[in-house]
């Protein structure tokens, strides 16, 4: 039933991947379109082929057709061909730095429960979380 380890015997990805991913992530959000919200987000994964994909936000006069940062980068990852990552950054200048809303939570979780997350802002506030943790329980299709 329990098919991920527990919080407790989790850590934070390496030094190295962090970095990657930040500079990609911040990047991403100097381009993330907000004219609504004015609320920008960058995020950044490293897919299980060893390549960082890269997403903003991108609203919509219509609201509800907004895409989130993470949702963008989860749909280079799946344009590139692939279906796993390991880490997820997501970058924001808010306090405290923004994690993935619930749609996203689900999003991510299709993928790769296991992965890593960091949530960061510009002041260097950092929350280390699994995508498990941040989606108990998330839904999955029965497999037969
Ligand atoms: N947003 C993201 O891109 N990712 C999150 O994790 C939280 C929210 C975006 C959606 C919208 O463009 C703006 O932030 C305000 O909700």
């Amino acid at each position: 039933m329990v098919a991920f380890p527990p919080a407790a015997t989790l850590s934070a990805m390496d030094t190295y991947t962090f970095t990657l991913l930040l500079g990609a992530a911040q990047a991403a959000y100097a381009h993330a379109y907000a004219p609504y919200s004015h609320f920008q987000v960058g995020a950044a994964l490293l897919g299980a082929d060893g390549q960082v994909y890269a997403g903003c936000n991108v609203e919509n006069a219509s609201y509800g057709l907004t895409r989130c940062a993470e949702q963008s980068a989860i749909q280079g990852m799946n344009t590139a061909g692939v279906r796993q990552f390991d880490a997820l950054v997501v970058y924001s200048e808010s306090t405290p730095p923004a994690s993935p809303c619930g749609a996203c939570r689900q999003i991510l979780f299709e993928f790769a429960p296991g992965a890593k997350v960091a949530c960061v802002n510009h002041l260097g506030e950092r929350l280390d979380i699994q995508v498990s943790e941040l989606l108990p329980h998330g839904f999955r299709m029965a497999q037969e």
